[in-house]
């Protein structure tokens, strides 16, 4: 495999492949020096165009810890700031000749583009609205971690699925890995036709307690260009996770950052169902293993086709 540009890339063998190596780079976390090898005198090159905690940090030590060179660039600051391109802020940093580009931006599809720009793998770290395939893996590694096998187990994503990649990788992801996955939220904020990506809807959180475990997504307001809920205060009422809601056997996820006492009260966000800082940890080993499973594991990339203008000049 050369990119990660979507979880369709990944069968379930893939993801398994991946997991368990996760789960091998877990016991170098937990060394006094936690670093491998693997990716020494490599380069690793994280571009990111968009506000970013966790999955830049965790993509910075994933690498690090693997022994290769990080440069992180984010837009703020850079010469995006200038106007400059992402192809040739993407073929500026190529120069580097980086064995892996991770790319986040506010478009869905720039990891695409930004593959056919590159001989380095890309990983995508989040395109707009439409996937975020690390946190779909770090995700099925924490639930494997706390419930074992996926298969049957009931998965609830409640909130704003309109526009979250997230919920779009992890539906893939879930029922790839054999759960049953609802997404619910109000109308507004379920996209027409999501039932094609194999999951059910519905619009209120009556049925929750059937779910084995309950994905809280983000009120994504930097995304809102028109009210799609009455207020903040409506939608918690309606379908804020709290502890009367939340039943005692049920897992709690959320892919940060949370708005607290939006889609979470404070008691569940700092309840033992919460697995919201495993998810954090479990991003550092899984983004070890997305590295080298597209550096080391394969052969290295060859150069790109021109592009069909590029060819003509
Ligand atoms: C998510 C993202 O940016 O897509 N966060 C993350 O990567 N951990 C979800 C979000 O911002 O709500």
């Amino acid at each position: 495999m050369r990119h990660l540009l979507s979880i369709a890339d990944l069968d379930r063998d893939d993801i398994e492949r991946i997991l368990e190596r996760a789960e091998s780079f877990a016991e170098v976390s937990e060394r006094d020096i936690k670093k491998v090898p693997a990716l020494r005198g490599r380069t690793v090159v994280n571009l990111f165009y968009e506000a970013s905690t966790r999955t830049s940090s965790s993509f910075e030590l994933a690498a690090k810890r693997l022994s290769a060179d990080v440069v992180t660039v984010k837009s703020a600051g850079s010469s995006v700031d200038k106007g400059e391109s992402l192809k040739d802020t993407v073929q500026t940093l190529s120069a580097y000749d980086p064995a892996a580009l991770v790319i986040r931006s506010p478009h869905a599809g720039a990891a695409d583009l930004v593959a056919r720009w590159t001989r380095a793998s890309v990983i995508n770290a989040g395109d707009g609205k439409h996937e975020h395939p690390t946190q779909a893996l770090l995700d099925v590694a924490t639930l494997r971690q706390r419930l074992g096998a996926l298969d049957g187990r009931r998965i609830w994503i409640v909130g704003d699925v309109l526009h979250s990649r997230v919920a779009r990788s992890n539906i893939l992801a879930f029922r790839t890995m054999g759960a049953e996955v609802t997404v619910c939220g109000p109308p507004t904020l379920i996209p027409p036709g999501i039932e094609a990506l194999g999951c059910d809807v519905a619009y209120t959180l009556d049925r929750l307690a059937e779910a084995d475990v309950v994905y809280a997504l983000r009120m994504q307001l930097e995304r809102m260009r028109e009210a799609y809920v009455p207020s903040l205060r409506e939608y918690a009422a309606q379908y804020q996770i709290d502890g009367a809601r939340l039943g005692p056997e049920q897992v709690l996820m959320h892919p940060g950052p949370v708005n607290r006492g939006v889609e979470l009260s404070g008691d569940v966000i700092d309840s033992p169902q919460a697995t919201i800082t495993a998810q954090v940890e479990a991003g550092v080993v899984v983004r070890m293993a997305v590295l080298y499973e597209l550096l080391v594991g394969g052969p290295r990339a060859p150069e790109p086709a021109p592009e069909p203008a590029e060819a003509a000049a």
